[in-house]
C-alpha cells in the first residue's frame, strides 16, 4: 500500500499513512458525538474514504482491482477502530453516569429537619412501647359505635344517670326503623367499648391496650370535641387489684422517665368497674410550672378498676371463673403534661408553626431500649 500516488496520477494518497491518520482521529474522539463526526468525515456520503472510492471508476480495470482491495482494507480497519472506540466510550459514559447517579441509601433523609411527628402520635408510640414490653397487644374498635357497645354492655343500661356525664354525639337514627336504643349509632365517648369487642372475639387470658379517637361535646382549654384515649384491659383467672396497681405504677414511671414517683388511688365510680379508682401522681404546682414526681400536690392521671361482673357477662366471659382490671387514660392530656403544652385546642388547629415547636423528629422513634422520648421534643 505504498505506491498509489504514482500509480493513479496522485489521486490516491499513501494509504498506510492515511490509515494511521484516520485511526489517530478515531482514537482522539473524546465522546460518542465527536466519534460520530469522525465517522461521517471519513465514511459518510462525502467522507474522505468514500470520495476515494468514487475515484476508482477512473482507473483501468487492473488498477481498480488492486486499489479497490486496498481501499476496502483501509475501510475495514477504520471501521474496526471506530467500533472499538465506540465501545470504550460507551463504557466510560455508562460508568460516569453510574457514578453520578450513585445514591447512598444509608444517608439520613434530607432535608432532615422538615417533617415533624405530632405530639399525640409521639405519646401514642411511647405508650404502646411501654405496654408492648409488658406483653400487651394493641386492639382496635370503630369510632362510630352502637349504643350497646359504648353504654349498655358496659353496665350503663338505657336511662342510667351516668350516661349524662358523657356529652354524647348521637348519629341520625338508622333507616331500618329499629326503635331498640342498643341499635342506635353514636361516635364513641370513650375507648371502653373496645373492652367488649375484645371479649367478644377472644377468651382470656386477655392483655390489650386500645388507643384511639373519642368524642364528646365539650370545648375549652382542656377539652376538645375529638380527643384521644388509651384503654387497658387485663383478664385472667387470678387477676387482683395488686396487679392493677403494679402495672400502672410501672407504666407511669416508664412514661415520665422517673425512677420514683408518688402515686395514690382515690375511690371513684365507673359503672363498668367495681371497685373503681382514680390514680393521682405527686407533683409540684406553681403559677407557671408543673413539676411531675416531687412536691406535695396531686394530679389526677387516669381512671381504673376491677372489671364489673356484668361487663364480663356482656362480653361472653364467665365472671365466676375470670376477673380482670381495666383502665382508661387521656392521651392528649399525657402529652400536655409530659411536654408542657398548655392548651389542648392548639393540638388540632393544624398550625405548622405549632407543630415545628412541639413536634418530634421522625427518626427519634420511641422505644424502651433506644430511649422513650428520644432526644426529646425539638424545641
Ligand atoms: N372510660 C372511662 C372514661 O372515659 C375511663 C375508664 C376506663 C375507667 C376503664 C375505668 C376503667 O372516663
Amino acid at each position: 500500500m505504498t505506491v498509489h500516488k504514482q500509480q493513479n496520477g496522485g489521486k490516491m494518497e499513501n494509504l498506510e499513512s492515511l490509515k494511521n491518520e484516520l485511526v489517530a482521529q478515531v482514537q482522539a474522539a473524546a465522546d460518542i458525538r465527536q466519534l460520530e463526526d469522525v465517522r461521517v468525515a471519513v465514511l459518510g456520503k462525502k467522507g474522505r474514504v468514500t470520495e476515494m472510492m468514487k475515484t476508482l471508476g477512473t482507473l483501468s480495470p487492473e488498477e481498480r482491482k488492486e486499489a479497490g482491495r486496498e481501499l476496502n482494507i483501509l475501510k475495514t480497519e477504520v471501521e474496526t477502530a471506530l467500533e472499538e472506540r465506540k465501545e470504550a466510550l460507551s463504557a466510560a459514559e455508562l460508568n460516569a453516569k453510574l457514578a453520578q447517579e450513585k445514591i447512598d441509601v444509608t444517608l439520613p433523609v434530607r432535608p432532615e429537619n422538615q417533617g415533624r411527628i405530632h405530639p399525640v402520635s409521639q405519646i401514642y408510640e411511647e405508650v404502646v412501647a411501654i405496654f408492648g414490653q409488658m406483653g400487651f397487644e394493641v386492639a382496635e374498635g370503630p369510632d362510630i359505635e352502637d349504643d350497646f357497645h359504648n353504654f349498655t354492655a358496659l353496665n350503663l343500661p338505657p336511662n342510667h344517670p351516668a350516661r349524662q356525664m358523657h356529652d354524647t354525639f348521637y348519629l341520625p337514627k338508622e333507616a331500618n326503623g329499629s326503635t331498640d336504643i342498643d341499635d342506635s349509632y353514636i361516635v364513641r365517648t370513650h375507648t371502653s367499648p373496645v373492652q367488649i369487642r375484645t371479649m367478644e372475639k377472644q377468651q382470656p387470658p386477655i392483655r390489650v391496650i386500645a388507643p384511639g379517637r373519642t368524642y364528646r361535646s365539650d370545648y375549652d382549654a382542656t377539652h376538645t370535641p375529638m380527643f384521644h384515649q388509651i384503654e387497658g384491659l387485663v383478664i385472667d383467672t387470678n387477676i387482683t387489684m395488686a396487679h392493677l396497681k403494679g402495672c400502672l405504677y410501672n407504666f407511669i414511671k416508664a412514661f415520665f422517665e422517673l425512677d420514683e414517683i408518688p402515686v395514690r388511688y382515690r375511690p371513684s365510680f365507673f359503672p363498668f368497674t367495681e371497685p373503681s379508682a382514680e390514680m393521682d401522681i405527686g407533683c409540684k404546682k406553681t403559677k407557671n410550672e408543673l413539676k411531675i414526681g416531687a412536691g406535695t400536690d396531686w394530679l389526677e392521671i387516669l381512671g381504673c378498676g376491677m372489671v364489673h361482673p356484668n361487663v364480663l357477662r356482656a362480653g361472653g366471659i364467665d365472671p365466676d371463673k375470670y376477673q380482670g382490671f381495666a383502665f382508661g387514660l387521656g392521651l392528649d392530656r399525657l402529652a400536655m403534661l409530659k411536654y408542657g403544652i398548655p392548651d389542648l385546642r392548639t393540638f388540632f388547629e393544624s398550625d405548622v408553626r405549632w407543630l415545628k415547636h412541639y413536634g418530634f423528629t421522625p427518626l427519634d422513634m420511641a422505644s424502651m431500649t433506644g430511649g422513650l422520648s428520644g432526644n426529646g421534643g425539638v424545641r
